[in-house]
């Protein structure tokens, strides 16, 4: 299996949704025995809520239902996932942090850390981050359901052409 972890801060906007776009192409092309995905917050502000219901609408608006539970990243996730994708660049700094962490904690894995919209055709060089849509309008959940379904298509048809390849070997 290939285990893929979305990270954002909250884990009630920008993960979730990720994961339940990153579920959807999953279940649409037949990989469930292939391709594992989750996700989790940096912080444990909203741990064991469900997404938040703007983006939970959202998403129900394009057809995936959330089912995800809030839950805050822990040090081993870095053992237990290959790939860890963050939505933004202030949670690629806590997520780096922690990963030495498991490294000085003598805990085996040692997963790519990347960045999602490294994975979106359209962000610009100054599109780094997946933007917080918690306090902004309805807009902003669109807006990021359209630049994380579009990322999830283009870090899957990576993982189809790379990690998925070499297991059939
Ligand atoms: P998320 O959005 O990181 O995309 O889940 C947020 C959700 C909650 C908060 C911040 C961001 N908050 O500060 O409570």
């Amino acid at each position: 299996m290939v285990n893929v972890l979305f990270v954002c801060l909250g884990n009630i906007c920008r993960s979730p949704m990720a994961e339940g776009a990153f579920q959807y192409l999953i279940n649409e092309r037949g990989l469930q025995d292939k391709i594992f995905c989750d996700s989790a917050g940096t912080s444990g502000f909203h741990a064991g809520e469900l997404a938040d219901p703007r983006m939970m609408e959202t998403a129900r608006a394009h057809g995936i239902e959330l089912t995800h539970h809030s839950r805050k990243l822990v040090i081993e996730d870095f053992t237990s996932f290959q790939y860890i994708i963050s939505m933004d660049g202030p949670n690629l700094d806590i997520i780096l942090a922690l990963q030495k962490k498991a490294v000085q904690a003598g805990l085996h894995g040692s997963p790519k850390v990347l960045m999602m919209r490294s994975f979106d055709p359209e962000a610009g060089e100054a599109d780094e981050d997946v933007p917080d849509p918690y306090y902004g309008g309805l807009n902003g959940f669109e807006d990021v359901y359209q630049m994380l379904t579009r990322a999830c298509e283009n870090f899957m048809d990576f993982l189809e052409n790379s990690e998925l390849k070499s297991f059939k070997k």
